[in-house]
């Protein structure tokens, strides 16, 4: 699904990524762990389209997407390119206060201009797989962190990314919803063969996925 060769980052002269390999698999369930500032973030961000590799031509650094090269797209295309094949779960829910839960989950698909007659049926099934069905109407002041973290994953799914990259996303939550939201990413997995990356100092979550990638210093240090 994701082939990425030889990524570095730089930050004027702090090089926080240096030389990144990483293959990940259609519907695995991928874990990144590692100290703050190892870089984690930052290499999320880059697969994920956000941000780019540094020097690309002297790192010969490649970057796949379900055999889709996407470094050389100018930012519109890629805009186009992440809204369509790639999810995102934050820290924060980052859910717009203004709207709905349920218009917070249609955005992705308004973005890409498909009609809500074509997404609204699927939207209703993710909001019964994620246990907030009964919260569709409700804004995100008016949900709990668990609640707006389910939105924000139905969010990510809305649009059948080929990829969810996930930064922390159970790390304001308590331990109680974290589990639920842990097994609610095994659960897309099975049902959707969903891919998934997560970042995170979970280590009961990190232990259980298909495999634990520790990063240090700006390196995987136990890729095979
Ligand atoms: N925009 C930025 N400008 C300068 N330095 C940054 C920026 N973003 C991250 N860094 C630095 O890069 C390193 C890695 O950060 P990050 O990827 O956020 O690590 P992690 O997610 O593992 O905690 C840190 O030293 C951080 O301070
Ligand atoms: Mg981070």
């Amino acid at each position: 699904m994701i082939r990425a060769k030889n990524i570095h980052k730089f930050y004027g002269t702090l090089e926080v990524l240096k030389g990144v390999d990483i293959h990940i698999k259609p519907a695995e369930v991928i874990s990144i762990v590692g100290e703050s500032g190892a870089g984690k973030s930052t290499l999320l961000q880059i697969l994920g389209t956000l941000d780019r590799p540094s020097d690309i031509e002297k790192y010969q650094t490649e970057i796949t997407l379900d055999g889709q090269s996407f470094l050389g797209m100018k930012d519109k295309d890629l805009s186009k390119f992440r809204n369509r094949n790639i999810g995102f779960v934050f820290q924060n829910h980052q859910l717009l206060p203004e709207f709905t839960a349920l218009e917070n989950v249609l955005l992705p698909t308004k973005i890409a201009g498909i009609a809500e007659k074509e997404v609204i049926d699927k939207a209703h099934s993710l909001f019964e797989d994620l246990n907030i069905a009964h919260r569709l109407h409700h804004k995100p002041s008016e949900l709990s962190g668990g609640e707006s973290q389910r939105v924000a994953v139905a969010r990510a799914l809305i649009n059948s990314p080929k990829i969810i990259y996930a930064d922390e996303p159970t790390g304001n939550l308590d331990s109680k919803n974290a589990d639920a939201l842990h097994q609610l990413f095994f659960d897309l997995r099975d049902k959707y063969k969903q891919t998934f990356v997560i970042v995170t100092h979970n280590m009961v979550l990190a232990e259980s996925t298909d495999r634990k990638l520790m990063m240090k210093d700006g390196q995987i240090i136990n890729n095979k």
